[in-house]
């Protein structure tokens, strides 16, 4: 009988589960205002004005939040990726304006420098090519404040840096924001799913990669359990496990030992084989996406990040 098992359903979905992430580049002029990401179909790098356009469109189909990623020209960008703290830059423009238009979504940013950096790392370098951790964090913490400033709710730190929430926990109080919150990305795996976000964001590595900071998915849950406690530990408001399906079991461990809100990231690669299937006729799309995202709810996600945000909540209006 559907009904009753509609009513034993243990989890169940709505659209304030959902986090959609947006592309935010300047340019404007040359630049069309919606530029397809050839790797993950269904998503753009918007202008300022698109992206708010688009935020009005999630915002009345209900979606929790957003979460804002900015696209840095390559003429912009530098060794330590200064355009990040521009008070004017696309993703400080794309708060006020969104703010301006009344749209009520949570509104989060992205930490990190990958997009804003010449070598595409996750921050300054040293001389032998390593990320330098501290000025990183320090520099995260002004790069908090300046999205604060802008409007930002909840800031979310990508980068994976030792310490990292206890400086932008500091930097925003010292500065007045003791109301704002913090989603680390906690757990984050060293992950080839990540690929399509890359093309999305142009931020690749422009040599190495990031194992010298994100996780080594052949350890253990224990190690992940660990990196939850100390973020938890300096004062994180939510943690993320990140990617998603591949870390079912992490996710559900993280959730169990914290006592904050666990979040996912079903990550560009994720969606990329998803969409591709689809568009094979391979898989019945809504099908697989609605019965992942109820995986991660059973495994303990308080919300998602996810590129199907918007369609997901049209589903489910
Ligand atoms: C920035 C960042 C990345 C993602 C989110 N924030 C890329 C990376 O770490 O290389 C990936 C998200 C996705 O794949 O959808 N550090």
């Amino acid at each position: 009988m559907p009904r009753l098992r509609d009513m034993l359903a243990d989890t169940r979905l709505s659209p304030l589960d959902f986090v959609a992430p947006l592309f935010v580049r300047g340019g404007g002029g040359a630049h069309a205002a919606k530029i397809p990401v050839k790797s993950m179909p269904g998503v753009y790098q918007f202008s300022v004005d698109a992206a708010v356009e688009e935020l009005k469109r999630l915002d009345q189909l209900g979606v929790g939040a957003y979460i804002l990623f900015g696209v840095t020209d390559a003429a912009k960008k530098d060794a330590v990726g200064s355009y990040a703290h521009h008070p004017d830059n696309e993703v400080c423009r794309t708060l006020k304006a969104a703010k301006d238009a009344g749209v009520g979504m949570v509104a989060m940013t992205d930490l990190c420098y990958c997009e804003y950096t010449d070598h595409g790392h996750c921050g300054p370098l040293s001389a032998d090519g390593t990320v330098k951790n501290d000025e990183t964090v320090r520099r995260l913490g002004e790069q908090a404040v300046v999205h604060a400033k802008a409007g930002a709710d909840v800031m979310a730190p990508s980068g994976m840096m030792d310490n990292m929430v206890a400086g932008i926990r500091g930097a925003l109080d010292a500065a007045g924001f003791e109301g704002k919150a913090i989603l680390s990305y906690a757990v984050k795996y060293a992950s080839s799913f990540y690929g399509p976000f890359r093309d999305a964001a142009e931020s690749p590595p422009q040599f190495g990669d990031r194992k010298g900071y994100q996780m080594d998915f052949r350890r253990g849950v224990e190690e992940a359990l660990k990196e939850a406690d100390i973020d938890v530990g300096q004062g994180a408001d939510m943690v993320m496990v990140k990617p998603g399906v591949p870390y079912l079991d992490v996710l559900r461990a993280v959730s169990q030992r914290v006592s904050v809100p666990t979040a996912t990231y079903h990550v560009s690669g994720e969606y990329a084989m998803i969409k591709a299937a689809a568009a094979n006729g391979w898989i019945d799309e809504k099908g697989v996406v609605l019965e992942t995202m109820h995986a991660f709810k059973r495994a303990g996600a308080s919300f998602v990040l996810t590129y199907y945000a918007g369609d997901l909540a049209q589903w489910l209006g």
